[in-house]
């Protein structure tokens, strides 16, 4: 029968015992439709128009699976003082988290989730090893040893990702030759260890041991990972935490862990493997960054030459009124400015005056996936509005006007023929193709890849310098004639 992981730990042999009866199966049903609930989750958060049924759905599906799992007769007096006390540590955490930390910042707080999320699992197996080794057969040994291994190299990477994606540690990646051979023995320690252990389960002192390697492996294999790749190794992460939850649901014989482990490693995956498709990077570096040559982030990918067309907004204004078809092109700039409110007001504006207003969405804007779908839903955007690269590229010869709204490198053409740029590759948006391309950007500063940007100097291009929140503003302002007619 199911056993939980949220008793106190020595609860657990309680718990394993199981629930039986009529509660059992009202357990059992539970656990079933919370794992429903987990599929339809990720399966409706497959479109932006469903996405907010689908963290709906999870939401109750994982209410439903906590409710479930303090039904368990195995909690009794102790335990329920325990689960308490961390309810409210997580609460008084989680919710300020959830307020305060802005959604630029989202990766690295989602890289600290999963860093106490795999501790969690780490500690339980360690403290499932010591209350039960005397009972636990040579697979359930090896699934622990798994579990402690994932689970603290997962605690300490993602530490370590969370750390270089705030900049707190050094971005460039940390390279020795050799490196990958030392990460491979310290792996291989571990597994030996594992293998002794099913041996020789009384030898308890190598548990802690096997924790603190794991704990070392996490920092040995971010370490040579630049900064660049930080999200998609996150992602990585991700699914190895899936994968140590699916671990600790085998061995403490929970099958709603499994699904749940299984879904998030599998998810995890495929996250990481389109995003290095959509950012042109190889999966086997973001894996082991020290393999081969490491893609670093130079500052200069030659020098482009010409010269920069600067406006205001109000000569902007004019030529986007003049325009039958405009598209905006948000990219990080806009979720630091947090512009997507005045790009509705704008959009709504250009629309009454007869323009047709559409979005391009490069999968790669921003610093998460979705990053821009999730700003531009939240200023109410119509989805249908939001279109795809892949779906607008062919478009752009056509369009009047773009409007370029803190996105660099994603509309940067040296991805299509500059070798030896770190973005050589990427897929980007074909702005260069459309007939007026204005640019709004504080500076001629590069963006995440840190290199120049032809686009800036190309004929068609107009610059508009400035905060993306204010231009816009202003743009909404002199578009509708609002600005002429308070006489600013
Ligand atoms: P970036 O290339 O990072 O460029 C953003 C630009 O926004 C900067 O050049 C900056 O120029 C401008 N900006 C910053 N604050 C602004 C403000 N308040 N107002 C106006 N402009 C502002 O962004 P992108 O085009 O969206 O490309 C994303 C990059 O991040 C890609 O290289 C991608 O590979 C990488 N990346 C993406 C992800 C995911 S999953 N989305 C994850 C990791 C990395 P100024 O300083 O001159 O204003």
């Amino acid at each position: 029968m199911n056993a939980l992981t949220f008793a106190s730990v020595t609860d657990v042999p309680t718990i394993v015992a199981g629930a039986s009866g009529l509660r059992g199966h009202l357990i059992e049903a539970a656990y079933l439709v919370a794992a429903i609930g987990f599929g339809l989750s990720l399966f409706w958060m497959n479109s932006a128009k469903s996405a907010r049924r689908g963290v709906l759905a999870g939401e109750l599906a994982f209410a439903i699976a906590i409710i479930a799992t303090l039904a368990h007769p195995g909690i009794t007096g102790r335990g329920w003082v325990l689960i308490i006390i961390a309810l409210a540590i997580g609460t008084v955490i989680g919710i300020p988290l959830g307020l305060k930390v802005p959604m630029t910042a989202m990766p690295e707080r989602i890289a600290l989730s999963h860093a106490f999320g795999a501790l969690a699992v780490g500690c339980v197996g360690v403290a499932h090893y010591f209350l039960e080794y005397r009972h636990m057969g040579k697979f359930e040994i090896a699934v622990i040893g798994l579990e402690i291994l994932l689970g603290g190299l997962v605690f300490t990477g993602s530490l370590m990702a969370a750390g270089k994606l705030h900049e707190m540690l050094p971005q460039r990646p940390m390279v020795f030759r050799g490196q990958n051979y030392v990460n491979f023995a310290l792996i291989g320690v571990g597994v030996v260890i594992t293998f002794y252990l099913m041996f020789n389960p009384s030898h308890t002192w190598l548990v802690p041991v096997l924790a603190v390697l794991a704990m070392l492996i996490g920092v040995a294999l971010i370490v040579p990972i630049g900064g660049a790749d930080m999200p998609t190794v996150i992602a990585l992460l991700n699914s190895y935490a899936g994968l140590s939850a699916a671990a600790l649901g085998l061995v403490l014989n929970n099958k709603l862990l499994i699904v749940a482990g299984a879904l998030d490693g599998t998810a995890g995956l495929i996250l990481a493997i389109i995003m290095c498709r959509a950012m042109n990077r190889s999966f086997r570096n973001v894996m082991f960054g020290a393999f081969g040559a490491v893609d670093e982030v130079t500052t200069a990918d030659g020098e482009v030459q010409g010269q920069v067309r600067s406006a205001s907004t109000d000569e902007a204004a004019e030529i986007m009124k003049m325009a039958r078809s405009v598209v905006i092109v948000p990219g990080y700039g806009m979720a630091v400015a947090q512009a997507q409110h005045k790009v509705r007001e704008l959009a709504d504006i250009l629309e009454a005056e007869g323009v047709d207003v559409r979005y391009a969405i490069h999968p790669v804007a921003g610093r998460m996936p979705g990053h821009m779908n999730v700003l531009l839903a939240e200023a109410n955007v119509p989805y249908d509005q939001l279109i795809d690269m892949d779906d607008i590229n062919s478009d752009f010869p056509q369009v009047d006007v773009v409007l370029v709204l803190g996105a660099n490198d994603v509309v940067n053409p040296a991805a299509r023929h500059s070798k030896g740029s770190p973005i050589y590759g990427m897929p980007i948006l074909n702005v260069d193709q459309a007939q007026c391309i204005m640019v709004v950007k504080r500076s001629m500063r590069s963006g995440f890849a840190g290199i120049e940007n032809e686009l800036f100097f190309n004929p068609k291009t107009l610059m508009v310098f400035g905060d993306a929140k204010k231009v816009v503003g202003d743009l909404a302002l002199d578009v509708s004639g609002e600005r002429d007619a308070v006489g600013l």
